[in-house]
């Protein structure tokens, strides 16, 4: 099919350079020239495994193009996708003013019949208004409006968009749901068909029931810190019912990202404003900001109470492994909190250093964790990227000056951490 994605920030990018792959025809629209330029070159924009590689066999293979104008890009697609940017508002709820402005645009330039699907993350009866945007612009010209939305992660976003358990297709009519289903085909998923206000709801409720389970194992890793219990073995035992299910069971240092904190707080502002205030989401979120706030609990504990001089290697920025993203990475929140409490920081992370330093650029940074390290008082971990995991504790123990590790993610084996000689304190697991 011929697809138009207009948008090339995760979703869009991702998304175009699948559904080519994949033997579509597509054409990504951006209205940043740099962006475009560089996409071009087959130059990836984001940090994201297998990116690069398929953008260069698809460019290669005509099937993937990239352009700046919307109207002649538009103009043979058959589906046009809409992946741009809604960013939250003061409130929490989304803001649609890109998706406003691209909704006109492609309603200005349409010329024949098309599907267009909004794939970004919107409020349910965004895809009514998508509708009306476009209608007041193309008079009598046919065309039907989709929603599609993704549930593709960072970091291994190429594999979620190739190996996708489901998509939703919300649409009004049969032809839409043909040209979605086309779309899907070579996927080989399952497919959901539905309306369009369901297919907007699905994706709020699933990211919410995401961030439910993490806050939820976080509750129960705290619990398990008071009763001497350990939590990973708790969450293996509940992973193994099929009700339940292992995947994001996972205690640390809470949710972050620029998915579950904004979406949680769009639902949240989505049932205010519909009349239904939602009980549980409220709650995840709150658990999820102390989850942060305990961890530099532990690390003062572990100097009784007092941070001051103290030097703190921070190992990890990203928000989770694989990505440079630091949107709502919960080193944002912990690091100000240590350097607060008068401790002197020095951080390291694989990918994410030059985004981090962005947001943070008042904190001090090594280019090793080995660099980090070096005569600290106390080594943090609040990414599990597998540089950490594989660290050689012997090597560790003797480039610090106090054997203190604190493990926001639960990377090491307490045992052996004891073993060792540190101290070593986790997340609702026995110190
Ligand atoms: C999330 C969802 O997993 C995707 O399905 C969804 O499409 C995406 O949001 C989106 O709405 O666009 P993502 O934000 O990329 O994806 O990252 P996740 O892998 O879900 O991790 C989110 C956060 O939860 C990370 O900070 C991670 O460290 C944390 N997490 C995850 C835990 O603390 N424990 C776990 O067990 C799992």
């Amino acid at each position: 099919m011929k697809v138009c994605v207009v948008g090339t920030g995760y979703v869009g990018l991702v998304s175009g350079v699948c559904f080519s792959d994949i033997g579509h025809q597509v054409v990504c629209v951006d209205n940043d020239q740099l962006k475009i330029d560089k996409l071009r070159r087959a130059e990836a924009t984001i940090y994201e495994p297998g990116l690069e590689e398929l953008l260069q066999k698809n460019i290669k293979q005509n099937q993937l193009s990239f352009s700046k104008e919307l109207s002649a890009s538009i103009k043979d697609a058959e589906i046009v996708v809409i992946a741009v940017g809604t960013p939250a508002n003061e409130d929490g709820s989304a803001n649609l003013k890109y998706i406003e402005a691209v909704a006109k645009e492609i309603g200005q330039h349409l010329t024949s019949y098309k599907v267009i699907v909004t794939k970004s993350t919107v409020p349910v009866g965004t895809g009514q208004k998508v509708k009306g945007w476009i209608k007041e612009q193309c008079g009598e010209i046919p065309f039907d409006v989709a929603s599609n939305p993704e549930f593709l992660r960072e970091g291994s976003a190429i594999h979620d968009t190739m190996h996708m358990e489901r998509a939703v297709l919300g649409v009004e009519t049969e032809k839409a749901a043909q040209y979605l289903k086309n779309l899907h085909a070579p996927f080989n998923t399952h497919l959901i068909v539905t309306d369009i206000e369901t297919a907007e709801m699905s994706k709020y409720a699933a990211n919410a029931f995401l961030a439910t389970k993490i806050s939820f194992i976080n509750e129960v890793a705290n619990l398990c810190e008071k009763l001497d219990a350990d939590v990973t073995k708790v969450a293996e035992t509940m992973g193994f019912d099929p009700r339940i299910g292992a995947a994001f069971l996972g205690a640390g240092i809470g949710y972050g990202g620029s998915c579950f904190p904004k979406d949680t707080q769009a639902f949240i502002q989505m049932g205010i404003e519909a009349g239904y205030n939602l009980k549980i989401v409220p709650e995840v979120e709150k658990v999820n900001f102390e989850q942060r706030k305990r961890l530099v609990d532990k690390i003062e504990l572990a100097f009784s109470d007092s941070l001051k001089g103290k030097h703190i290697a921070v190992l990890g920025l990203a928000f989770k492994p694989n990505t440079d993203d630091m949107r709502a990475a919960p080193a944002i929140d912990i690091i100000p909190m240590l350097l607060e409490k008068g401790a002197k920081v020095k951080a390291y992370d694989p990918v994410a250093m030059d985004r981090a330093m962005k947001i943070m650029p008042y904190v001090d940074t090594a280019e090793s964790w080995q660099e980090a390290v070096k005569e600290a008082n106390a080594v943090v971990i609040l990414t599990d990227w597998k540089e950490f995991k594989e660290i050689d504790l012997d090597v560790l123990k003797s480039k610090v000056t106090d054997p203190i590790l604190i493990d926001g993610r639960n990377v090491f084996d307490p045992v052996e951490m004891r073993e060792k000689g540190f101290y070593y304190d986790s997340v609702g697991r026995k110190k």
